[in-house]
């Protein structure tokens, strides 16, 4: 890891004076008040234990709340045991709620489909069983490879019943990806579709799960296919089974058994510093408290009158928090969409505010800075007025997105919460209550009740107001990381060796005079590309696995739409050509390996990276050229003139 020093200046985030409190109205009829922060303070694990006690339903209530004594290994409402799927499902229509609209799905052609709470309890039964009769039981793993539809969350919440952690892999990932996760998981049964709809076309999915398993996955002895798109598919009579048939074939009832609070629920890949993705492990009983606290505060969910949507995909942290897990536990009414916010034109997303009537919106600053470059003129031809909750998440928010976010698509009136957390944590640390903070552009600003975060110097002091340096979150949490899937000693080296006893999160953060929270990006090799978290040295694996490639250096540079875009420097091997066909070439492949997600916005092939003496590389001046800027200190470098040598190599660059 790079011991660089955050970059981005507090000056430049914090240009907006404006504060934007709760209008007395709104704070009146909040759900979260601010004697939250003072019950929390008086006694933290008394608080947590309300929590879990006050929003779910356990079989076997808990003895302790927290475990610690194996720190950094937690274990939270121990000896309780609860299921989670019936958490989301079945005990909404036991308290009466059946009727009750769960998802109102919105498909990019259009098509369109209502699950109540009484209809998804019986198709998680069904998926539950056939699953079941696929041979998954309790502890084994299931990879779910799918568009954005309602089987996406049956099919989780399935395997939650029964106690057999999903393996979510993002859509957009590669045949090459697919494959690194269901190995390092050893899934037994891999979820997919024939495909799904994107930007207006039918987009296949299943030859990817193929081509994956074609690779070697022994583990894998069921492929579970759900018809979205009809495209034709390769079918393997022996493995693949079609979902339709599957859960028509299955029995109607399934009583969801218990499991222990720490049962593993799901893990999630997600990008470290090294090459290789992380299995991030969350467990039941902490996991779905504070996913459902959250949700309902920081949201302020009034469950019987708000709709909520949640515009991420599910094959990211924030679709299994904020849309499977929080909303459900809550029984909560949501929207959920399949395709783009372009596609069929530029105002869908307003067009499924107004038909659905939104009342709650959560969404990313990528997403809000495209639409401030569509112009405000789109939003305007749409009702927005249901709205009245606004969230940000996955990435530092602008103020001037933010201000936009409020003025344009709140109407002036409506919260903002910026919501800082991340794959490890679970669910939401940082961030505004709606009712009660005065939020100020810019800044994720307080720990919610509950939460213990600081911010430290290079020697671990907590910085004083107006500093800056690293954030830590220092007391575990219930919705915490209980470790990386197989890999103990990566967990405690990745987390909690750089402070010791405190949890090492990978942001620089600022305290401002009154003490509030700006998030200021990555320490560390790990970028973030429209909120969505890359590894630049996985990139560079990509990139020298090409037969072509020597050597490779990738950087995070600043885009004004994405946040920030990889930028890769290579260097080829002997013989081989330069020019654009290498470049595209290249883009080409890290897509495979990684997938599109994934590729570099420009690449430089150059004759020489800059490395200090001891051979590592300086991404510090690599990123000073990707974002056009003077280049900084160049003295640590064994050869100083490398730096003249790549800018004048600028000019073969290929942007696109
Ligand atoms: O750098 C922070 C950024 O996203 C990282 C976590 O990425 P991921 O695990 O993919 O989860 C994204 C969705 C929770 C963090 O380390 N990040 C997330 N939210 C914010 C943020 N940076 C600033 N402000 C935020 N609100």
């Amino acid at each position: 890891m790079s011991s660089e020093t955050p970059t981005t200046s507090l000056e430049n985030l914090s240009r907006e004076e404006r504060r934007f409190p709760p209008s007395e109205e709104f704070a009146a009829g909040a759900i979260a008040t601010a004697d939250l922060y003072d019950r929390a303070a008086a006694d933290r694990e008394g608080f947590w234990a309300e929590q879990a006690r006050d929003l779910l339903t356990w079989s076997t209530d808990f003895t302790q709340t927290l475990d610690w004594s194996k720190a950094p290994f937690a274990r939270w409402f121990v000896g309780g045991e609860l299921n989670v799927a019936y958490n989301c499902t079945d005990r909404h229509v036991e308290a009466g709620h059946g009727d009750r609209v769960a998802l109102h799905f919105e498909g990019e052609p259009g098509d369109t489909r209502s699950y109540t709470y009484a209809e998804l309890t019986a198709a998680v039964k069904r998926a539950a069983n056939a699953l079941q009769d696929l041979g998954i039981s309790k502890g084994d793993r299931v990879a779910i490879y799918l568009p954005m539809i309602p089987e996406a969350v049956i099919a989780m919440l399935a395997c939650a019943r029964l106690g057999a952690p999903h393996s979510v892999v993002f859509g957009g990932f590669s045949a090459e990806a697919l494959h690194s996760r269901i190995e390092d998981a050893q899934a037994k049964l891999v979820i997919t579709s024939d495909g799904g709809y994107r930007r207006g076309k039918p987009s296949a999915l299943k030859p990817a799960v193929d081509a994956a398993l074609a690779k070697g996955a022994p583990s894998v002895k069921h492929v579970l296919v759900v018809k979205r798109t009809g495209q034709d598919v390769e079918w393997d009579d022996a493995r693949d089974v079609w979902w339709d048939d599957a859960l028509a074939a299955a029995a109607p009832e399934h009583t969801a058994q218990p499991m222990d609070a720490e049962h593993p629920l799901f893990i999630l890949y997600t990008s470290g510093t090294t090459g290789k993705p992380k299995g991030i492990l969350h467990t039941s009983g902490g996991y779905l408290t504070q996913c459902a606290y959250t949700h309902k505060n920081v949201f302020d969910l009034h469950r019987d009158t708000d709709v909520y949507w949640c515009t991420a995909d599910i094959g990211w942290v924030t679709g299994h928090s904020y849309i499977v897990y929080g909303p459900l536990a809550n029984g909560a009414t949501q929207v959920i969409y399949e395709g783009t916010p372009d596609t069929p034109h530029q105002g869908r997303f307003w067009e499924i505010v107004q038909k659905y009537g939104v009342t709650i919106l959560y969404t990313a600053p990528t997403a809000i800075r495209t639409f401030m470059k569509w112009g405000e003129d789109i939003p305007a031809k749409f009702d927005l007025s249901s709205l009245r909750v606004l969230g940000s998440v996955g990435e530092p928010i602008n103020p001037e997105a933010w201000v936009w976010y409020r003025r344009v698509i709140g109407g002036d009136r409506t919260p903002v919460v910026d919501t800082w957390w991340q794959t490890e944590t679970g669910a939401i640390m940082i961030s505004p209550l709606p009712g009660v903070t005065a939020a100020k552009p810019g800044s994720a600003q307080v720990p919610l009740p509950g939460i213990s975060a600081d911010v430290l110097d290079d020697e671990a002091h907590s910085v004083p107001d107006g500093g800056g340096g690293y954030l830590v979150l220092t007391e575990p949490w219930p919705s915490m990381l209980r470790g990386i899937w197989g890999d103990d000693e990566r967990y405690q080296e990745t987390y909690w060796s750089r402070f010791p006893g405190m949890y090492f999160a990978g942001d620089g953060a600022k305290k401002d005079d009154d003490g509030d929270i700006w998030l200021l990006g990555r320490v560390d090799d790990v970028m973030n590309v429209s909120g969505h978290r890359l590894s630049t040295t996985e990139i560079e694996s990509a990139l020298v696995s090409h037969p072509k490639v020597a050597e490779a250096a990738v950087v995070g540079a600043t885009d004004d739409t994405t946040g920030q875009a990889p930028c890769a420097f290579v260097i080829l091997r002997g013989g081989a050509e330069q020019g654009d066909d290498i470049v595209t070439e290249l883009r080409n492949h890290v897509a495979q390996e990684i997938g599109p997600i994934a590729k570099p916005r420009q690449i430089m092939v150059v004759a020489e990276l800059p490395k200090t003496r001891s051979g590592k590389i300086m991404r510090r001046l690599l990123r000073d050229v990707a974002e056009k800027r003077e280049v900084g200190d160049v003295t640590t470098l064994a050869d100083t003139t490398v730096m003249d040598l790549i800018k004048s190599g600028m000019s073969t660059s290929t942007e696109s």
